[in-house]
């Protein structure tokens, strides 16, 4: 049985990630192959103390310099340790098992946000240990045009969403996917403002020859 694809989607807040996982997953789906479609923060243990971080409801133990939150490399370290837990517990035995998975984020958004915080290098060295995806596409929206669907979607903003911070976030994404391709892995930018369709046909023109059809 061939080995499953890992295929991963990254971008901005509010760049349409789960809606083209999702869509993707659906498709895959529907020509018979089997699939898991699962996202980062995962649903595991520190996937959940990221989400109560992110939302706000998670922090340093009070006290004199203590920072409003969690503190930026302890997030670096929680974002990498659920990705190490994520694979091991869920990603890379689906894969063996030939399942095709399809990510909502992964490595690329702990080098585009953490590094945008602390050190890149640093954030570099403790995802060193995942293994790359078959393919990422990356889906560019301008921060103005995401922070706008994201007000939409809900009132309260995250950590992150911020028009600066997602700003300095997509030219380290932009940066990021030029040294992945040059460095051969397969990646593509799309162009997220689009509508929803035809962006899901650009996934599937890219995602069609990477899978063998199902026996
Ligand atoms: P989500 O909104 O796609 O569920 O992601 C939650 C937030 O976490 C989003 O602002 C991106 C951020 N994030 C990181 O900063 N680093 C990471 O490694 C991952 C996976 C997400």
């Amino acid at each position: 049985m061939p080995a499953g694809r890992f295929i991963v989607f990254e971008g901005i807040d509010g760049s349409g990630l789960s809606t083209q996982a999702a869509l993707l997953a659906e498709w895959l789906l529907g020509k018979g192959h089997p699939v898991y479609l699962t996202k980062e923060p995962s649903a595991g243990p520190a996937g959940s103390q990221i989400r109560l971080a992110l939302a706000g409801r998670l922090v340093s133990r009070p006290g004199p310099g203590a920072p409003a939150g969690l503190d930026p490399r302890a997030m670096a370290l929680l974002f990498a340790a659920d990705r190490m837990d994520h694979l091991a517990g869920e990603i890379e035995p689906l894969l063996e098992a030939g399942t095709h998975v399809v990510c909502d984020r992964y490595v690329l958004s702990s080098l585009a946000y953490q590094g945008a915080e602390v050190d890149p290098a640093w954030v570099q060295a403790i995802n060193a240990g995942a293994r790359p995806a078959d393919l990422t596409v990356l889906l560019r929206v301008p921060p103005q045009v995401a922070l706008a669907r994201i007000r939409r979607a809900r009132p309260r903003a995250e950590l992150y969403e911020n028009g600066e911070r997602l700003g300095r976030v997509l030219d380290n994404y932009e940066r990021l996917a030029r040294e992945l391709a040059g460095s051969g892995q397969r990646i593509a930018v799309l162009d997220g403002t689009l509508p929803v369709d035809a962006v899901h046909r650009e996934v599937v023109s890219l995602v069609a020859p990477l899978v063998t059809p199902p026996a």
